[in-house]
């Protein structure tokens, strides 16, 4: 059976041949994985920037935005059957007693850092043509969505992160009206981002570096958010450019940037960042100007790591809520299906938005 894996020992990225899983025992599900998605994740571990073998191996098997069929399940799975599709998460608790976050199903909060990561943190991922997984990490997919459906796992950041907006603005002393959001980068991140606050009725605006008239910007426009380029709008001249800005959402990985931007935001506005960015030389921002604002204008800055379980069912309600307001929309961030052949070439460059690993039994 096939699996794509990297070996940051010597720096190789291929597709290899291993054994099929044994049978499935207890709450074992055995999957059949339909697709996975590629993202910036996996192209920092195919350059060896990022993530880790499970320890004494010499190999990480990637993918961990998966969409999977039901082969077989264990005696003691009750909810799922085969031939359903299912999205399986991707954080496992770290052991340690103290972590309560973990104690509770909730990885997303670990406090120990010592959690793993299917295909990212000492565990093998879902780009293989089989594998085992327990039932209570699997979300059930409605068969309405499987088109679609491998966009869940990116779309937990932003349902877990609207989830967070709303707690964190329970602290304003009135109900706030239709606020506006903007969004900061135009990848598959940023605009399911900004799909997500469309869908929650903000006046919502995404922020890249493409100009007006590119595709990206025209994509943005068919789902109803507005536009701006950074070839026209400096990032700090945005709230000038379109009024008060109660919420940034960050999805760039760059920190000059994201700051920059944090200049703009209104009075008691969020900054929400979900970016990752390679560590490198201290970067020069208006610190003063900034802590200033944070204070006197009660502005919240948070970082936000999907997900729980109920993140995954939260982003498939999200995901059909979208495909009711905007199918063609959604239906065009997926810009390629490929083989798990070309899955190695695919870690090195990037085309389009979101290039998705078709195994070969669809
Ligand atoms: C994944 C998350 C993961 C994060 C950090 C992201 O690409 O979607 O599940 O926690 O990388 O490893």
């Amino acid at each position: 059976m096939k699996a794509v894996a990297v070996f940051p020992g010597t720096h190789e990225v291929r597709v290899i041949d291993q054994p099929q899983p044994p049978v499935v025992k207890g709450t074992e599900v055995l999957l059949r994985m339909r697709e996975v998605g590629i993202c910036g994740t996996d192209r920092e571990i195919a350059s060896f920037q990022y993530g880790d073998p499970p320890p004494g191996e010499d190999h990480l098997i990637i993918g961990h935005e998966a969409l999977g069929e039901v082969a077989a399940v264990g005696p003691g799975v009750t909810k799922l059957r085969p031939g359903d599709l299912v999205i399986p998460s991707v954080r496992r608790p770290c052991l340690h007693a103290e972590c309560l976050a973990c104690r509770a199903g909730r990885q997303d909060f670990c406090v120990t850092g010592d959690f793993r990561e299917r295909g990212i943190k000492q565990t093998h991922g879902f780009l293989t043509e089989l594998t085992v997984e327990e039932e209570s990490n699997l979300t059930l997919v409605p068969p309405d969505l499987a088109e679609v459906a491998v966009l869940t796992e990116p779309l937990t950041i932003a349902a877990k992160a609207v989830q967070q907006v709303k707690t964190l603005q329970q602290r304003l002393p009135w109900e706030p009206s239709r606020q506006r959001a903007v969004i900061l980068g135009a990848g598959p991140v940023g605009l399911l981002g900004a799909m997500t606050m469309v869908a929650h009725n903000f006046e919502t605006y995404v922020y890249s570096r493409e100009p007006q008239s590119s595709d990206r910007a025209d994509l943005v426009r068919s789902f109803g958010a507005g536009y701006v380029s950074g070839e026209d709008t400096a990032p700090e001249d945005l709230g000038k450019k379109l009024g008060n800005i109660d919420l940034f959402y960050e999805a760039v990985g760059n920190a000059q940037l994201a700051f920059t931007a944090l200049e703009a935001l209104g009075p008691n506005g969020l900054f929400i960042f979900t970016g990752i960015p390679p560590l490198g030389a201290p970067t020069k921002l208006p610190a003063d100007q900034l802590m200033r604002n944070i204070v006197l204008e009660n502005q919240l800055v948070f970082g936000t790591v999907n997900a729980s379980r109920s993140a995954y069912a939260l982003a498939l309600r999200l995901l059909g809520q979208c495909m009711a307001l905007f199918p063609d929309s959604v239906r065009r961030l997926i810009t390629a299906h490929r083989s798990i052949d070309e899955a190695p070439g695919m870690l090195l460059r990037r085309t389009g938005i979101k290039e998705v690993v078709r195994l070969a039994w669809n």
